[in-house]
């Protein structure tokens, strides 16, 4: 009830200035009751997993692109998260696209966004991880979500994935390649293998030395369902790749579609991923109920992660 209010107070708003608001009550509320008062009221429990190598503190992570330049990281655990992906991380700071970029479509719980790869860079936002990841509870992870440059040309992309990871060495648990946001011009033909095996490759000559060596996931479109999603998973595959994250937000005229209009287009990738491959998948896409978890769990997801669902 009182969430209920709170909702429609602040969806009156712009959304993208509620969610930089939001980050702020966040943080403040953080400061002045700390960390066990505020898992005391957001009611965060544990539920030890294991996927990736990896022990999890619970399944349900907080996916891609709330957390971008990892100001929250360690408050996420007692807000219930067992993991958090910030980014996309863009190797140099670039400002996204133009406002407005993010809207609501609170009938159809959904979300549109046309954000850009908004990151304050590579070099920042690891300096910034460096201080909270030494006071993260165990089991807490953190995955380090990758893209490139708007500016950069599409055939020197795999330059741009490398220098994002670089700085990320002990503090990444697992890195994920974008190559699925509909927002950059270009960067979904990054998914064919002639451009994608060079960023696999690149990012794993970075990756390979470090330890222990954190998985490499590849973040994929929901558009990509039968032959072509079975054929990205082969091969990429067979170049390495530890794990998928399905799916990134559905491409609409305006930007991509996030929320119950994905849920379907993402239940089904996972479901055909399954059929294909091992490898472990982390489902996210419409998810915003134990339900909806526990229907992706029983279709082989290792881990979920939400977005929408938590806006709403
Ligand atoms: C996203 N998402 C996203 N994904 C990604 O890989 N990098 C990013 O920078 C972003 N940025 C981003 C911004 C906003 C405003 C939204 C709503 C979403 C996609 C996100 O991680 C997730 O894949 C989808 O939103 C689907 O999950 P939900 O929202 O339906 O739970």
């Amino acid at each position: 009830m009182i969430w209920k209010c709170v909702r429609s107070i602040l969806f009156i708003f712009d959304a993208e200035a509620v969610h930089h608001l939001s980050i702020k009550i966040i943080k403040l509320s953080y400061r002045l009751m700390g960390a066990k008062m505020l898992a005391r009221i957001f009611g965060a429990q544990t539920l030890e997993t294991s996927a990736l190598g990896m022990t999890w503190r619970t399944p349900v992570g907080l996916a891609a692109g709330f957390d971008k330049n990892a100001d929250l990281v360690e408050i996420l655990p007692c807000l219930g998260f067992g993991f958090v992906e910030i980014g996309t991380v863009t190797p140099k700071p670039q400002p996204g696209n133009p406002r407005p970029r993010l809207w609501r479509e609170p009938k159809s719980l959904s979300l549109l966004n046309r954000m850009g790869f908004n990151s304050e860079g590579a070099e920042i936002v690891s300096k910034k991880l460096v201080q909270q990841k030494k006071r993260l509870p165990p089991g807490f992870r953190v995955g380090v979500n990758i893209g490139k440059n708007k500016d950069t040309p599409l055939d020197r992309a795999y330059e741009d994935y490398k220098n994002a990871v670089i700085p990320f060495q002990n503090l990444a648990d697992y890195v994920v390649i974008n190559v699925s946001s509909p927002n950059t011009p270009g960067l979904r033909s990054l998914q064919e293998s002639e451009q994608l095996k060079p960023i696999v490759t690149s990012v794993q000559s970075v990756i390979q030395s470090w330890k222990p060596r954190p998985p490499l996931v590849l973040k994929l479109a929901p558009e990509l369902q039968g032959d072509a999603l079975e054929k990205i998973i082969r091969e990429s595959q067979s170049w390495g790749i530890d794990g998928y994250v399905l799916t990134n937000t559905l491409a609409g005229e305006a930007g991509g579609w996030s929320g119950k209009k994905l849920a379907h287009h993402s239940l089904q990738s996972l479901i055909n991923a399954r059929r294909i491959t091992h490898l472990p998948v982390i489902s996210v896409g419409g998810i915003f109920s134990r339900d909806d978890f526990e229907e992706r769990i029983q279709n082989g997801a290792q881990l979920v992660q939400i977005y929408t669902g938590w806006i709403y």
